[in-house]
């Protein structure tokens, strides 16, 4: 009798990866699937070998790592003495997700693909590419891959007799059942998260640190596009402890004006209170969520109604929609054929699901509250790069942020949540508190006391190096060569009275580069290849190490560049060997980046 438990396990980074793992579920379960999604870190590894199926959907970050929730898997599936017959039992697939623009293109879900076949593992099909840069989306692949696995999937576990696939149009049943209390509870369970400022006892995701904001100020000129702000946080008696080279994570909340807007086109009261069960016992309530909760708590700190929808969204609005025009309109958006519409409405313009909702008034007011949690992704938090060391601001956690504020063809311009509700916040007009936690980032500074390090941090990229420098100049450490790029001295120059300082201590070596001061753009990587007997002699023969951080889109492959081409001028090397150059010293953490979209 073949089994019919599927298990779908994902890493992601941003999410895309998390929802197109929620879409495989729903299909499995219309198609009478006992199916599981989890996120791979937080599935127990050991199981696997007796998981008779199993999907994978990975992301790739960066240059080539796997997403932060998949870590410790990743760890574990390449340990060296795990048998070669270790996953013999299992039928798997691995769908991936990335963007062509970036060398590894879909790098974890190849790698992965292969050594689940090294461990034993059958494939039921090859891998999947998603693109990002597909102009369809990764659904471009995502469509007929799935369109293939179904079958496969089927021919292992065929439907129990007499029982066909539930049409989109049915809706499967919400995840939650929530029940509404006829009165609030006396605790007041809106701020249950809210009123613990003691110390939990390591913070984390589901324990953040309400830390209180000391300062909030810009700190780019008056005539610069961006607001960029230093905050700075007191983690006086939280437990927190960070070196150079770690993040914080934030958990951001939404604007009052659109937790209010929200109730209001759904028709709820955000003043009624209710409890929350799980309809199948291995999908457990979310922990962040207290019980019972506010309607006003769901929506402020949970539902991301500021985020751009996602084609699920759009097939379970059609599903619950009473409306005969507006479901005919959703479910052109959630069909393939619709793809293209979708992006125009939705993707491009960065339209988000309180703005869709409000386009959808008759859809959004009947939408049952049991589905709130299926229909809406919860808020992510967001990483920042530390960028004070608590050797020079003991029980001070300071950050460098860029507030995220565009236009596109919307009237209304488009803010980021977490940077704009950081901004917002003014520690001046009374106590602030902002929930957070720390984890290690991607970049470890040498702890050898005689190895120089090449920074390279142009704009915000600049924060982990802060941190770095600070660090090592209390510990004594020489050798510290920042290369920063910003577009004026005057405007966007960070921290330029520090550098001036450090400079003149002996501390550090400082280049600049200044972009725009000049008819010809100048950026760090022109002043490394102006460098290029220096860093080749810090490289080759002191041993440095080279760290880069800042914005993922160009700068890293053009510093990358840059090294190649003083590899060949300054060391003599072919083409060839000085690709493998670089590639070991990527392999031994001598060259390592921090990168963010
Ligand atoms: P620009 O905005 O004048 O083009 C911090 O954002 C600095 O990084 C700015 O001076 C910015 O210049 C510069 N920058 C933009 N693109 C870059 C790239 N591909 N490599 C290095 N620096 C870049």
């Amino acid at each position: 009798m073949p089994s019919s438990r599927l298990l779908v396990l994902f890493g992601s980074q941003t999410g895309t990866a998390e929802d197109v793992s929620e879409r495989l579920g729903r299909e499995a379960r219309r198609r009478r699937l006992d199916c599981r999604v989890q996120a791979l870190d937080s599935y127990p590894v050991v199981n696997l070998i007796n998981e008779p199926l199993v999907i994978f959907v990975c992301a790739t970050t960066g240059q080539g790592d796997p997403p932060d929730n998949m870590k410790s898997f990743w760890r574990f599936i390449f340990r060296k003495n795990l048998p070669s017959t270790a996953l013999c039992q299992m039928d798997f697939a691995v769908l991936g997700l990335g963007d062509s623009s970036y060398t590894k293109f879909n790098f974890v879900a190849k790698k992965l693909y292969r050594r689940l076949l090294q461990l034993g593992g059958a494939a039921l099909l090859p891998v999947c590419l998603g693109d990002d840069q597909h102009e369809l989306g990764p659904d471009a692949a995502i469509d007929p891959w799935l369109h293939d696995l179904w079958e496969k999937v089927l021919e292992l576990c065929p439907m129990p007799l007499g029982l066909s696939v539930i049409p989109p149009e049915v809706p499967l049943p919400s995840k939650f059942a929530l029940q509404l209390l006829q009165e609030a509870p006396r605790e007041c369970s809106a701020g249950q998260r809210g009123a613990r400022t003691e110390p939990p006892s390591s913070p984390s995701e589901l324990q953040p640190f309400l830390a209180r904001m000391v300062t909030n100020q810009r700190v780019t000129g008056p005539s610069h596009f961006q607001d960029v702000r230093l905050i700075e946080f007191d983690i006086s008696g939280s437990g927190i402890s960070f070196v150079a080279g770690d993040v914080v994570l934030i958990q951001p909340e939404n604007t009052a004006r659109h937790v209010q807007h929200f109730c209001q086109v759904l028709g709820l009261d955000p003043d009624q209170y209710f409890t929350l069960q799980p309809r199948e016992p291995h999908v457990p309530c979310p922990e962040r969520l207290p019980q019972p909760c506010s309607v006003r708590h769901l929506v402020s700190q949970y539902l991301d109604i500021a985020s751009v929808p996602r084609r699920s969204f759009f097939e379970l609005l059609a599903c619950l929609s009473p409306h005969e025009l507006e479901r005919e309109k959703l479910l052109e958006f959630s069909s393939a054929a619709g793809q293209e519409a979708l992006h125009e409405y939705c993707s491009r313009p960065r339209r988000t699901i309180l703005e869709v909702l409000c386009d959808f008034p008759h859809s959004a007011a009947a939408i049952p509250l049991d589905y709130l949690l299926d229909l809406i992704p919860p808020i992510r938090p967001r990483a920042f790069s530390i960028a004070s060391s608590l050797l020079a601001h003991p029980a001070r956690l300071q950050i460098l942020v860029a507030v995220v504020q565009y236009q596109t063809r919307l009237k209304e311009p488009r803010r980021g949540l977490c940077s704009s509700w950081l901004a917002s916040l003014d520690p001046a007009q009374g106590p602030v508190r902002v929930p957070l936690w720390v984890r290690p980032g991607s970049l470890t500074l040498p702890q050898t006391p005689d190895t120089p390090v090449i920074m390279v941090g142009p704009g915000t990229g600049v924060a982990p190096f802060r941190a770095a420098i600070q660090e090592r100049v209390a510990q004594g450490q020489r050798g510290n060569f920042l290369f920063f790029g910003c577009r004026r001295r005057d405007q966007d120059f960070y921290w330029e009275a520090e550098w001036t300082e450090l400079e003149q201590k002996g501390c550090l070596t400082l280049v600049t580069a200044f972009s725009r001061e000049q008819e010809q753009k100048v950026y760090v990587q022109h002043r490394l290849r102006e460098r290029g007997p220096l860093v080749w002699e810090l490289l080759d023969r002191r041993g440095a190490c080279f760290c880069l951080a800042g914005n993922a889109k160009y700068m890293p492959a053009d510093v990358s560049e840059a090294l190649l081409s003083i590899f060949q001028g300054e060391g003599g090397l072919s083409g060839p060997d000085a690709a493998a150059y670089l590639a070991r010293l990527q392999r031994t953490l001598r060259f390592q980046t921090e990168t963010w979209a």
